[in-house]
């Protein structure tokens, strides 16, 4: 039996703040309170620093491929990057190919996972792209029974990701079903590829372009069809990586008229604006991103629906597409570079730094959008993003002191570029903790658990929206508890 103590910390949960030790046995949290009397096997001193649950991000991408450009990264090195900044869960995407069973590709997928055993836990949604066959979609319904518990859908990339609205519907019918969320990359593909091949036609290929080529309207009309269709056949639906206004306004109505929907923006869309497009050489290309950075102005409008009504989690979209490739991709236009932009080593830093330091958000809330809110609505939420007794115990002893600059040299992830060098965030983890036992200490990897495919559950029911400013949304609905496999 383990027992590790965290004493002297102040806990912040999505709910609120306390001095509080917490015990953990044999990796679950068993008791929370001032002073606790209690024998351990190690005591960490938390004095003067916060302890809030371990980041969950639900959208990191570790095994992609984008028009035949492989990530950089597996899921050793991304879990290793996400657990130095204090993430102990994410969450990957498993690509079906066009026709292949989903069985199949999920099966490949973990395959992978065993090949390259994570350190941290890593569940897995389901990338739909063809379910024409009958029996694709009998397969999509068993998805959940496997913690597989929510499904991705590209509404642009068309020769590749992209589905049509039939196959829309029959996700989102399938998930209302079986309890699984569905998740919406939501930008028009077809009216970009038109825009795109005009730009090109008429010798316009400089990353300046790419913002060009997916205006606003493109986001805001996919995701206005997306909600509109989970409307229509009752889906749990969950925008991702929304980067503007306009994208915003369909999902804040949504939420209004009692939608079960919900969305996240990334650190890329609430720092960065479209000047990124401006500057020279391989620096505009790391603004390959879909949707683009957008113009100045709009990053302050994501602060405030991630602090009232419109956006309820912050992910990565972690894109490692190593910084090689896209200058050699450069050379052939904007239109070739791989689109993505990595990450999932600075959320919570960042977060805090540009969130909480300069007051748009609370602690509370900080720890609601990058921890709480997703474990809860991606079926974690009896045992992820709490700080709770019967949680596991993945902690992160937080110093606000701590300070450093971001640079890519000094990450873990492979991708070797960072669209956030040189930015100094105040704030980080002094320790992380997965299961109760030490896994980053003061910067440094203490141990290597090979730990394996984490088991969601699905959620039956409507999820609670949060009640707005200064609100978390604690607890769970009908979720049952989460597992994790070991890798042998
Ligand atoms: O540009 C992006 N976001 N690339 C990664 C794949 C996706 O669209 O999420
Ligand atoms: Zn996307
Ligand atoms: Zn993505």
């Amino acid at each position: 039996m383990s027992r590790t103590l965290v004493r002297g910390g102040t806990v912040v949960t999505a709910t609120g703040r306390a001095r509080a030790d917490v015990l953990a046995v044999d990796g679950t949290i068993v008791a929370l309170g001032r002073d606790l009397d209690v024998d351990a096997d190690r005591v960490l001193d938390a004095g003067g620093q916060l302890v809030i649950p371990g980041g969950v991000d639900p959208h990191a991408h570790v095994r992609i491929t984008f028009d035949g450009v492989p990530g950089a990264d597996d899921f050793a090195s991304a879990t290793t990057a996400a657990a130095h900044g204090g993430t102990t869960t994410l969450m990957d995407f498993c690509f079906q190919e066009h026709g292949q069973p989903l069985p199949e590709a999920l099966a490949a997928w973990r395959a992978a996972l065993a090949e390259t055993p994570p350190v941290t836990d890593v569940g897995v949604h389901m990338t739909v792209t063809d379910l024409e066959d009958p029996r694709r979609e009998q397969e999509l319904r068993a998805m959940p029974a496997q913690g597989v518990t929510s499904f991705k859908l590209f509404l642009a990339y068309p020769g590749t990701y992209m589905v049509d609205d039939a196959t829309v519907w029959r996700t989102m019918r399938a998930a209302e079903r079986t309890g699984a969320l569905v998740m919406v990359h939501a930008e028009n593909g077809p009216a970009i590829a038109a825009l795109i091949a005009e730009a090109v036609a008429a010798g316009r290929t400089g990353p300046e372009v790419h913002p060009t080529t997916r205006p606003p309207a493109t986001e805001a009309e996919a995701v206005n069809r997306a909600v509109t269709l989970a409307e229509l056949t009752g889906a749990r639906t969950y925008v991702v990586h929304v980067s503007c206004g306009a994208a915003l306004a369909p999902i804040v109505a949504a939420k209004a008229r009692g939608i079960d929907v919900w969305a996240e923006t990334c650190p890329q869309y609430l720092l960065l604006d479209d000047s990124i497009y401006a500057r020279p050489g391989v620096e505009a290309a790391k603004g390959i991103f879909s949707p683009p950075a957008r113009p100045a102005g709009e990053q302050e409008r994501l602060w405030q629906a991630l602090a009232g009504a419109g956006l309820d989690v912050v992910s990565t979209d972690h894109s490692p597409f190593a910084l090689a490739e896209r200058e050699r991709r450069a050379a052939e236009g904007f239109a070739r570079i791989p689109n993505g932009a990595p990450g999932l080593e600075e959320r919570l830093e960042l977060v805090h730094e540009t969130g909480v330091r300069t007051g748009r958000l609370t602690l509370e809330q900080w720890v609601d959008r990058c921890c709480t809110t997703p474990a809860r609505l991606f079926g974690l939420g009896a045992r992820k993003g709490a700080v709770a007794v019967g949680a596991d115990a993945d902690l992160v002893l937080w110093d606000p002191e701590r300070t450093r600059t971001i640079r890519a040299a000094e990450q873990h992830s492979r991708v070797g570029y960072s669209v956030h060098e040189g930015r100094t965030v105040r704030g980080g983890p002094s320790a992380v903790l997965v299961d109760g036992q030490p896994l980053v200490v003061d910067g440094e990897l203490v141990d290597r658990p090979r730990r394996g495919f984490l088991h969601r559950a699905p959620v039956h029911g409507r999820q609670r929206q949060a009640p707005g400013p200064g609100g978390g949304a604690p607890g769970s609905r009908g979720a049952r508890p989460a597992t994790h496999e070991e890798q042998p």
